[in-house]
């Protein structure tokens, strides 16, 4: 996958993140998907006053995907607050990412800062990891 490619999914994510329902915590996050197809799914944190039912930006976003049909996933962009530190996935997304990775070298593309690049002229800056280092011997059936 091309820089391009990884800054076009990063700045999908962050556009997402514009809808992060995150009254309790005020972090809020912002995923974006490249799925199999071609298509781009988008998710944001939704959290809810019974704090254990919020469900992660990550996994709406793969939920998404999955639910308009898609099986495989062949990389994932993600953001926290603009500003913040790098915020990488939890570990339920990871075990979730796992379940749809075209392959365990599958990108994991994470904001450093949490901003956009039309912000301030400059790309974005990210850390690219890659799904199986972040989840190393992953559960599966
Ligand atoms: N959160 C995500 O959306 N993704 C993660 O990988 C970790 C945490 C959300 C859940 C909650 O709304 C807020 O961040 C603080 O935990």
């Amino acid at each position: 996958m091309e820089k391009k490619q990884q800054t076009e999914l990063l700045r999908r994510a962050i556009e997402a993140r514009g809808n992060a329902y995150a009254p309790y915590s005020k972090y809020t996050v912002g995923a974006a998907v490249q799925a199999e197809s071609g298509k781009i799914y988008t998710g944001c944190n939704v959290e809810n006053a019974s704090y254990g039912l919020t469900c992660c930006a990550e996994r709406n976003a793969i939920f998404s995907a999955v639910c308009s049909g898609e099986r495989k996933i062949l990389a994932i962009a993600i953001t926290g607050p603009e500003g913040g530190e790098m915020a990488t996935p939890c570990g339920a997304c990871r075990q979730v990412m796992a379940e749809f990775a075209d392959s365990p070298d599958m990108p994991v593309i994470v904001s450093e800062d949490g901003r956009s690049i039309e912000d301030d002229g400059a790309e974005a800056q990210f850390g690219l990891y890659r799904l199986g280092e972040l989840l190393p011997h992953s559960f599966s059936l």
